[in-house]
């Protein structure tokens, strides 16, 4: 029904693409610092190795058995397998959660937008930490600003959902992820001239256990599902898309040790330049747009070089959003709607939901509630409540659920040892951490 990628290759940069994004270099280094540094990135380590990776593998196996959207995909591999009927309901939210995300998702795409425009006026030539806050304050301030740039980010998402996910998306993937990488590098040059690089290389990596309290263990964890982009249906309805003879496992582990880099890569980039100005590395949201401007006014043709950072950054960000669109997209395709008027749907309503994330960071700044403003309780309950909890259901599923033969059948691990460590570690270990942390995360 769907088209199938290229090749494993399409689908290393496809889920790649989908993984690596605003995640990686605007959110982790921002939850780094506020915190505490070390630790808290230790314990993200973890939470990718027990529960990221072997529920990514899951999620993705089920997607490619099950060929089709994650609602339906679930709703067919529930029958198939005799599982209680509740699994069935792991689509739809995904779906939602999908929503909820891509509202947000935009908004903050719509800063990196502002920032290509700003860095290609040369606003930032030998700008300093002030002139660099003020410049993101005053963004922030205006909400009819944010407004357009989230209409123009949710514009360009739109355009390339609807026109397929294969031709849509490939082509701008395959050649901006390389570059992305090696602008990621040239950066970290920078931070390593930077007098705040050993501090900030320690801040990173020094694990001060004492910092650790409960509530950043499940802002880890959430963390690890949002940046690898589980627990929601995206890898699942790109597993779908995937050649039956692709090996999962070193596919996946493509994936997760790209998306891991580049935000190790990202936070010493951040960190060195915010410890070098005298910044705060707890500042929030607007770490990266405040820090990252230092750098590029220091640097010769800093402009130039800026511009074409943001650029791939919003290119990141964009790869991203389509693929937490795409399950509510597949879905309306499969009920016979056109692929033109659900993309349409799907993003009118995300817009739509976006504006509460617009006037979280100005005229409803001081409107909180749980946890914090509207922003702050979307960003939680998605990637801390939405995620984990799917991400349990799909470990429960294949650990449980699944006729072990056709898990079998679907992994191909020729290795029976190491088939075994993974079936073990997704029955008992990854469900129980994320249930346990979760539980912990709620009290
Ligand atoms: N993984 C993406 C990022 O790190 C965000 C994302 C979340 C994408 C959920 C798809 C699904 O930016």
């Amino acid at each position: 029904m769907h088209g199938v990628w290229g090749s494993r290759w399409t689908f290393i940069l496809a889920a790649t693409g989908s993984a690596v994004g605003l995640g990686n270099i605007w959110k982790f280094p921002y939850i780094t610092g506020e915190n505490g540094g070390g630790a808290f990135v230790l314990m993200y380590l973890a939470c990718i190795l027990l529960a990221g990776v072997p529920v990514m593998m899951a999620e993705v196996l089920l997607g490619r058995r099950g060929r089709m959207s994650p609602i339906h995909t679930m709703q067919h591999m529930t029958e198939e397998q005799g599982a209680p009927k509740a699994f069935a309901g792991l689509g739809w939210m995904g779906a939602v959660a999908g929503f909820f995300i891509l509202s947000f998702y935009s908004v903050i795409a719509g800063w990196t937008l502002a920032y290509v425009v700003k860095m290609a006026m040369g606003d930032f030539s030998g700008a300093g930490a002030e002139v660099a806050s003020a410049a993101f304050s005053d963004l922030l301030g205006s909400p009819w600003a944010l407004l357009g740039w989230h209409t123009l980010f949710m514009a360009m998402t739109g355009f390339v959902i609807a026109r397929g996910v294969k031709h849509g998306l490939e082509d701008s993937v395959r050649l901006m992820m390389p570059m992305l990488f090696v602008m990621l590098l040239v950066l970290l040059g920078y931070a390593l001239t930077t007098p705040g690089f050993a501090q900030g290389f320690d801040f990173m990596f020094s694990f001060d256990t004492s910092k650790l309290n409960s509530s950043s263990i499940v802002v880890a964890l959430g963390h690890s599902f949002f940046t690898l982009s589980l627990g929601m249906g995206a890898m699942m309805a790109y597993g779908a898309y995937m050649p039956g003879k692709a090996s999962l496992t070193k596919t996946v582990m493509t994936v997760a040790v790209l998306d891991t880099l580049v935000a190790l890569v990202a936070g010493l980039i951040i960190f060195p330049i915010v410890f070098s100005n005298g910044m705060e590395p707890a500042a929030g949201p607007g770490l990266m747009f405040q820090t990252l401007p230092i750098a590029f006014g220091a640097l010769p043709a800093g402009s130039l070089i800026g511009t074409v950072f943001f650029l791939l950054v919003v290119v990141a960000a964009w790869s991203s959003a389509i693929s937490i669109a795409e399950p509510a997209v597949a879905w309306c395709v499969e009920k016979g709607i056109s692929r033109g008027k659900a993309t349409f749907a799907v993003c009118a309503l995300a817009w739509l939901l976006g504006i509460g994330t617009v006037l979280s960071f100005n005229v409803m700044g001081d409107v909180k509630f749980l946890r914090g403003t509207f922003f702050d309780n979307l960003d939680f309950l998605t990637s801390n409540l939405m995620m984990p909890l799917g991400g349990v259901a799909i470990a429960l599923f294949v650990g449980w659920f699944m006729k072990r033969k056709d898990v079998a059948d679907e992994v191909r691990i020729k290795n029976k040892a190491l088939f075994n460590v993974w079936m073990f570690v997704l029955r008992f270990i990854s469900p129980l951490a994320i249930l346990y942390i979760f539980v912990k995360g709620l009290g």
